[in-house]
């Protein structure tokens, strides 16, 4: 059953995908990686985005659209998990016309629920495989060398938007643009809260039988 899991910076909306495409094969629809991506390659998308980024603001709603909108177009017919989508009102409303015109539906919408006062630490103490993307935290989930990731050997590093200053202004972000998405999923009956401050494993059990189920 196709899915979004929602919640603020840090919730843990990453990690939880990755077991979903890990454990039942769902395909990773990240909008955070799509213009990570994009960075990279040096792409026009890409440098808008970056600039948005590293002030912790959210990239234009119209930008976002047309990047999701052709990622639902590549699926082949796998099942998805949203992440970081959407993120406003407006991106919300798009979301449901983009699924209408494609013949796909959505399931549960998953919330993180994660307190204020975990996801600074969760955020500034993440680090991210530069070569393969295995993502660590230099408290609860550390490489068994510092700086070297477990998967591939590669390098971590700490994502640029993961600086104590902007993911201050990311959480001002979220809290005014995409917070209001909770209730809206509330009234529509589709929100299914989860305490993401909970262990890894534990809130991964919860999620992979609330997507399995579709409720
Ligand atoms: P994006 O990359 O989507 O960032 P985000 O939503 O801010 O979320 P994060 O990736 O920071 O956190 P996460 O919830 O995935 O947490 P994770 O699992 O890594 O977006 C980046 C930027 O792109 C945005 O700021 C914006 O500019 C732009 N953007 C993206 N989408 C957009 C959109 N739709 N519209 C407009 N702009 C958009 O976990 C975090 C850390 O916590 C890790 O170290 C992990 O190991 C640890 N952790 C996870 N779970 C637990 C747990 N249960 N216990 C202890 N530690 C845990």
């Amino acid at each position: 059953m196709n899915c979004l899991l929602f919640g603020p910076p840090g919730a843990g909306k990453g990690t939880q995908s990755a077991v979903l495409v890990r454990d039942l094969g769902m395909a990773h629809l990240s909008t955070g990686d799509m213009f990570r991506n994009a960075i990279r390659s040096g792409t026009k998308w890409g440098i808008e985005a970056k600039a948005y980024m590293d002030a912790g603001a959210l990239v234009p709603d119209e930008v976002v659209i047309g990047l999701v909108s052709e990622a639902l177009d590549s699926l082949n017919g796998r099942q998805f998990v949203l992440d970081g989508f959407p993120r406003t009102l407006a991106q919300a409303k798009a979301l449901e016309g983009l699924l209408e015109d494609k013949g796909l539906s959505m399931g549960p919408v998953v919330f993180l629920d994660v307190p204020d006062d975990i996801l600074e630490g969760r955020l500034t103490g993440r680090r991210v495989c530069s070569r393969c993307g295995a993502v660590s935290h230099v408290d609860s989930s550390p490489t068994r060398v510092e700086g070297v990731c477990d998967v591939c050997g590669g390098p971590t590093v700490q994502r640029s938007d993961d600086r104590l200053e902007v993911v201050r202004q990311r959480l001002v972000a979220y809290r005014e643009s995409t917070l209001p998405l909770r209730d809206y999923y509330l009234k529509a009956g589709r929100l299914v809260a989860v305490d993401g401050a909970a262990p890894m494993d534990v809130i991964s059990r919860q999620v992979r039988e609330i997507v399995s189920k579709g409720a």
